[in-house]
Parts: C-alpha cells; structure tokens; sequence
C-alpha cells in the first residue's frame, strides 16, 4: 500500500471514509473505536453512502429515460440484511428478489409488494402462491410458472400481476472481463429466462383472464464493462420487446426492466487475476445513457407506445458494494527468510467472508485503519484463517503492523456477507449500519452455538465413552 494507494482508496470512497491524523473514519465514526463496541471481525455499512447511491442511480436513469417513472429495484441477494432494505424501502425501492427468503426480508422491510419482482428458476408453488397474495410480480422464467400463476390467482380469487423474462441475443465476439470466457457462450448457456421457442406459447397462456401481463425484463450479469456490449445487449432486448408486442397481437409493456450487472466505482471484480486488463469502469451515468440510447433505439423498431412505461433497474454489487467496508484484527505477522524472504500478515477474517475474493477474482482495497505518518512499507501478503490458502491480498504494500492492529477491505458491502460460508466451523461476523456519530449493530455475529444448532445426535451416539455398533 503505497500512500497514493491509500489516498486513493479513501477519496474514491465519496465522502464515506476520510481519515483525521492517520485514523480511519467511516461516517463520523473511528473505525477503532468502532470495533471496540462490536469486534473485528466485522461488516460496517455506510447508511448515509447507500442512501447517496441510490439516489444517484436513479437520477442517472432518470435523467435519460424519458418516457416514465424509474424504479430502483435493488438485489436483495447482494445484501440482504433486513435494516439496509429498509433504509431502501424508505427511499421509495422496490426488490428484486429470489425465493421464499428474501421475499420474507423484503416483506419485513416494508417494500411496497406492487414494486417487488419475485425472479429466480424453477419457482415453487408455495412460494409463487405467497407472491400473489400480496400482490408481489412474479418474473415469469417459464411457461410452467404461468400456470402455476393461474392456479394461485384462481384460489385465492384475485389476479395475478407477472413480468417475462426474455434472454436477448447480442452476436458479440466479446469476453467476460474478469474470466475471459466469450459472453455469448456464458449468456447463450445462462439458464434464466424464456426461451425464444416458448414466447409464441407463453403469450397465449398469458392471455388467461387470471393473469395481467405488466412488463419484460432481462439481465445480462457483470460479465463486461464494454459499453458497447451492454449497448448491444439493450438494443437487442428492445428489439425483442417489440417481436414479442407483435408475437402477442399488440401488447405492450408498462415496465421494462433492464436488470443490474452495473460496475461499482471502484470495481474490484476480477482483478486479482493475472491476466486481467482492467479497464476504468464507465460511471453509472455514462451507462444509463448507454442503456436507454440502445434500448430506445431497439423499442423503436417496434413502434410500441411507452408513453407512461416505468424503466426498472436492479443493481446490485453498483449499489452496495461502495457502501461497506469490512474490518479485520492482525493476529499474527509471520516471516521466512528461506527458500527466498517471505511475509504473511495473519487475520482473524478469511476468504470465506469475503467471498468476492475467491469467487470472482476481486481484489479490494486493503488499507490501514491506523496510517503512521512515516516509517517504513513492506509487501506483505495478508492471509485469512481459514485452512484454506485463504490470499486476501497477494501483494499489499503495507505499513509495519502489529498483533491487534486493524486493517479495513474497502467497498465489500456487496455479496461477500450473503454468500459468506463456515469452513472450519468459523462463525460469520456481525453487520454494523453507522449513521452520523452513531452505530448500530444490524446483525449480530453467529456464535459457535448457532453453527451446531442443526446438529443432533441419534440415540445410540449419545454416549461418547462406548463404540459398540447396534
Ligand atoms: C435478475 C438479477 N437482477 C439483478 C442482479 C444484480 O446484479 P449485479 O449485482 O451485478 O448488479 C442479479 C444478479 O445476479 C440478477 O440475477
């Protein structure tokens, strides 16, 4: 970590992070003192950053989409904690959401139910039920889930409101940023969404008296920050639009969803791979401008008339990810001077919390939360605890850090605590919401009682002294 390194880290955070002679602050409050009250380590989101982001997002939409309303429908999955999608239900959100779960957290959250999108494959029954008692879209993914629909609506005697999910074509030679696989073979593969060979069938279905058909969407996935990509994508979806207004005798749609993939600020996906060529990622402006040019122009081979239409965007790691920082204590420096000098900086977290690391190549910033004014920098690699090799950063250039001392992965409020996991029996940190000078704890940490909680012990085991086989 170089100074600039650091500085940089700090400025890109918008306002969130600043620090006061050397010592970190997130909001008004010192990161240090901080985990004094809720130990490292630990998940700190910025409520006055994510509620910044949202509006900023929807701004940029807003300024480019001229033909209705734009509705944020943040992904619940990137992090579902219950107090942040409040915070998002007060700024007037919808959800776009998977399963029984997360349509209980939005629930909870008091999001607006005619604002949510249940989306996700192979829907249950139970769950499409639930959604159509509270007035919930359903995201149809395929012509099975209308009838599923029909059956709800018709039970519980009232109408079933659905989206479709179309899977738009873009013939692109282009690859993924992070991986290099080519997206059409991962979005041709990509199993979400109607196939084209179901639209003709979908739309009869549809036409059931039980079932009002509100709107189209798509997501395309962070496989690029090529604009012209997304541009071709979104063209591409609103030429469909229209086949499909034509496919259904003049049907035409009152919202359009163009899903999320959207890069955060800094984007620390897939950087960690060698070969990466990482390119500056586009502002959220600059794509929304994309994203309605090209969708506008597809539409308008259709001459479809969306005056009125509500253009719905789902962000997802573009809104929570510049929001949170996650915070771990160096339990432990370690050096070798043979086969060739070596330095491990040994923390109390793990790739395990911070997912995005192994699972899509990021690579976040990790800076000091205490930055001496002087002294020497040496590279380090900084490691979990976990028994796996657990490189939380390969390279860091950091300052010379002490046992206790506490170190901050800028921008990992997006993933990494939902898709957290317990390898070696490790309990999930706590989730912190700072407002101001205040800080709340918004989810606790598991406890090793919760991680055995799901366990039971058959009657013949009950005894650990005898080893006879019954
Ligand atoms: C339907 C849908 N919408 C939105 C998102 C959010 O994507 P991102 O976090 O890349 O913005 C996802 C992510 O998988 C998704 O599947």
């Amino acid at each position: 970590m170089s100074e600039s390194y650091d500085a940089a880290a700090v400025a890109l955070s918008d306002g969130m992070l600043r620090r006061e002679s050397g010592r970190l602050l997130i909001e008004e409050v010192p990161v240090d003192v901080l985990v004094e009250r809720f130990p490292a380590p630990l998940f700190v989101v910025s409520e006055s950053a994510l509620r910044r982001r949202v509006r900023r997002i929807r701004a940029a939409f807003e300024r480019v989409w001229r033909h209705g309303e734009v509705l944020v429908l943040p992904a619940v999955k990137a992090n579902p904690v219950l107090a942040l999608q409040r915070v998002l239900a007060q700024e007037g959100c919808g959800a776009d959401l998977v399963g029984a779960g997360e349509l209980e957290v939005a629930v909870r959250a008091g999001v607006h139910p005619g604002r949510i999108s249940l989306n996700g494959t192979a829907k249950d029954r139970a769950t499409i039920e639930r959604a159509v008692a509270l007035g919930v879209r359903v995201t149809v993914d395929d012509v099975r889930e209308i009838e599923l629909a029909v059956m709800a609506a018709r039970a519980l005697g009232k109408q079933a409101d659905l989206r479709v999910r179309l899977r738009p074509h873009f013939e692109t030679d282009a690859r993924m940023d992070s991986f290099g696989m080519p997206i059409n073979d991962i979005y041709g593969t990509y199993k979400s969404g109607l196939p084209y060979d179901d639209l003709a069938e979908a739309g009869r279905a549809l036409t059931a008296p039980e079932l009002r058909v509100s709107g189209v969407m798509m997501h395309m996935g962070r496989y690029t920050t090529d604009l012209s990509v997304i541009g071709g994508y979104s063209r591409r979806f609103g030429e469909l639009t229209a086949e499909v207004s034509e496919l259904w005798g003049g049907w035409t749609p009152r919202t359009i969803d163009v899903g999320g993939g959207f890069a955060p600020p800094v984007d620390g996906f897939g950087r960690a791979n060698p070969d990466f060529v990482a390119p500056d990622p586009p502002s959220i402006e600059r794509h929304a401008e994309v994203v309605c040019e090209n969708l506008g122009k597809g539409l308008a081979s259709g001459g479809l008339d969306l005056e009125g239409c509500v253009l719905e965007v789902e962000p997802g790691r573009a809104l929570f990810g510049p929001c949170g920082i996650h915070v771990a204590t160096l339990l432990n420096v370690k050096r070798q001077t043979r086969p060739f000098p070596f330095t491990w900086y040994e923390t109390d977290t793990t790739q395990l919390f911070l997912s995005e690391i192994p699972d899509e190549a990021a690579r976040p910033p990790v800076i000091p939360v205490h930055l001496p004014e002087t002294g020497d920098r040496a590279e380090v690699r900084v490691v979990g605890r976990s028994c796996m090799s657990d490189v939380l950063a390969r390279t860091a250039t950091l300052p010379a850090m002490r046992p206790g001392d506490l170190l901050a992965f800028c921008f990992t409020g997006a993933y990494n605590d939902a898709n957290a996991s317990n390898l070696n029996l490790l309990p999930r940190p706590a989730t912190v919401l700072v407002n101001g000078t205040h800080a709340h704890l918004v989810r606790r940490a598991e406890t090793i009682d919760d991680l055995l909680a799901r366990d039971t012990l058959p009657d013949h085991l009950r005894h650990p002294a005898t080893g006879a086989a019954r």
